[in-house]
């Protein structure tokens, strides 16, 4: 082959939540457009990017860690790029060159457009380049990447940056003031993802719920979605995250009319007690969070309600702790993803007394795990027995005479079935329930 006409690599490891999986996404996208392939061996790419996450102490260095392995690749491989993108990069900014010298590039949440360029420019001319300044502008998420061949499910950027200013929290400082992206843009982009074959959108953003509020002229989330769900092609509307104080009438309206929204909400609470609630910034109370889940279950009775929470936040008492518990007896979340309070640079929290211990923590996090695992373990058994529609997204992970896919409150369904039924819903009776999954067999199809 003739060199130059080489085809170049891109290698792109992510961490974090899934802002970050889907800024990965455009960003292959992007070096696609600019004669990038993407490579899954960090061994043979020519650009590696580490696109990293620093809501916790422990997502921040591993991401550290990693990028010292890459590092040492540079020694066999002087051309090899080494990026760091994301939200370490929004924080620390050229301080990562200190850290790690054999880093060339750092770009930030509001410059992932820009980075074709940029890889250009280092093409040309060795050096280090950073580039984090925030922009005024949604420029940044409102790239569009091709979904891969055969995606059934996608995920859609619909505003960036938050606004909420949670005390324990980082991302206001890493992804910026909050700002949405217009109507037409998005309703566009899910258009072309429809043409391509996707079939379920996930909207993002850091709380939804507020959607339109930076544009006015009447734009809101309610609205939104309901102009996602006149897309034809498009069967299942997700989106994530909402915030329980903007959590709308108009929302929880949308799942008693609007079919194509799918039965599941994640609507992270962080704790159970009134005054941590209040310390955390969140502006509402466990009565008020209690009372909106109850109206989302009458409105839609097969709605999944998932959740966030945080143990050990300062000044966390025992009787505080108990309070969590109870709020997560009375709600019965079908799902709970837990933290160990993770102290931020910057974050308000940082400045409030009464700091708890990390055994303390563990301890905690411990019981309330081992309580939510019997939660999840009963919400799934209620399915048993009962028929689900599941889109059906490809083989199974496990067997490869299983498919699998998810129903409408996001429960992995597998079950024994062809290939050609991806992309398509199906009717499953449930057979077996575990606490990640469900098993059925295949009941109808269409
Ligand atoms: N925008 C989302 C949350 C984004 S961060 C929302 O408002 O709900 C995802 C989760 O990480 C949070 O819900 C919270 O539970 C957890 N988290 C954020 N900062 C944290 C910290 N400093 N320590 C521990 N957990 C944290
Ligand atoms: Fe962080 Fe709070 Fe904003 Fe969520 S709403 S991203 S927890 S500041
Ligand atoms: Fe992490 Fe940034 Fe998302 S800090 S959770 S990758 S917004």
């Amino acid at each position: 082959m003739l060199k130059g006409l080489k085809k170049r690599h891109v290698y792109v490891r992510t961490f974090g939540c899934q802002m970050n999986v889907h800024d990965s996404e455009q960003m292959i996208a992007l070096l696609g457009e600019n004669g990038y392939a993407q490579t899954e061996d960090p061994r043979r790419a020519d650009v590696i990017l580490l696109n990293t996450c620093s809501i916790r102490e422990k997502a921040d260095q591993k991401a550290f860690s990693q990028l010292g392995r890459y590092a040492s690749f540079k020694r066999g491989k002087p051309g090899l790029i080494l990026g760091v993108t994301g939200c370490v990069s929004q924080q620390m900014g050229p301080r990562i060159f200190d850290r790690i010298p054999e880093v060339d590039l750092v770009v930030g949440t509001h410059n992932i457009d820009q980075l074709p360029v940029l890889i250009g420019r280092l093409e040309e001319k060795k050096g280090r380049i950073a580039e984090t300044a925030f922009r005024d502008c949604v420029a940044s998420i409102g790239v569009r990447a091709r979904p891969k061949k055969g995606s059934v499910g996608a995920f859609v950027t619909i505003m960036q940056g938050c606004d909420n200013y949670c005390a324990y929290c980082v991302v206001p400082y890493v992804r910026g003031r909050e700002r949405s992206r217009g109507l037409d843009d998005i309703v566009g982009e899910i258009r072309f993802l429809a043409e391509s074959g996707v079939k379920e959108v996930t909207l993002l953003g850091q709380n939804v719920n507020s959607y339109g509020r930076t544009i006015g002229n009447g734009a809101s989330f309610p609205a939104l979605i309901r102009a996602v769900a006149a897309v034809d092609g498009i069967k299942r509307i997700r989106f994530t995250t909402s915030h329980p104080k903007d959590l709308s009438d108009g929302l929880i309206g949308c799942f008693g009319t609007v079919e194509k929204l799918c039965a599941h909400i994640h609507l992270p609470v962080q704790a159970g007690s009134d005054p941590v609630l209040e310390r955390m910034n969140r502006g509402y109370t466990a009565t008020d969070y209690r009372e909106k889940v109850r109206r989302l279950r009458e409105t839609r009775p097969d709605i999944a309600v998932t959740s966030d929470m945080i143990v050990g936040f300062p000044g966390e008492t025992e009787e505080d702790f108990r309070k969590t518990l109870e709020l997560m007896e009375a709600v019965k979340f079908d799902g709970l993803f837990s933290f160990r309070y993770s102290e931020r640079e910057e974050t308000a929290a940082v400045s409030l007394p009464g700091k708890v211990e990390e055994g303390v923590k563990r301890e905690r996090l411990h019981r309330l795990q081992k309580l939510q695992d019997a939660h999840t373990a009963e919400r799934n058994r209620r399915l048993r027995g009962k028929r689900v529609e599941v889109l059906v997204e490809g083989l199974s992970r496990n067997s490869r005479q299983d498919m699998t896919g998810r129903t409408s409150c996001n429960r992995i369904v597998n079950f024994p079935g062809g290939n050609s039924l991806v992309g398509r819903t199906v009717t499953v009776g449930i057979r077996e329930t575990y606490l990640h999954s469900l098993r059925g067999e295949l009941e109808g199809e269409g």
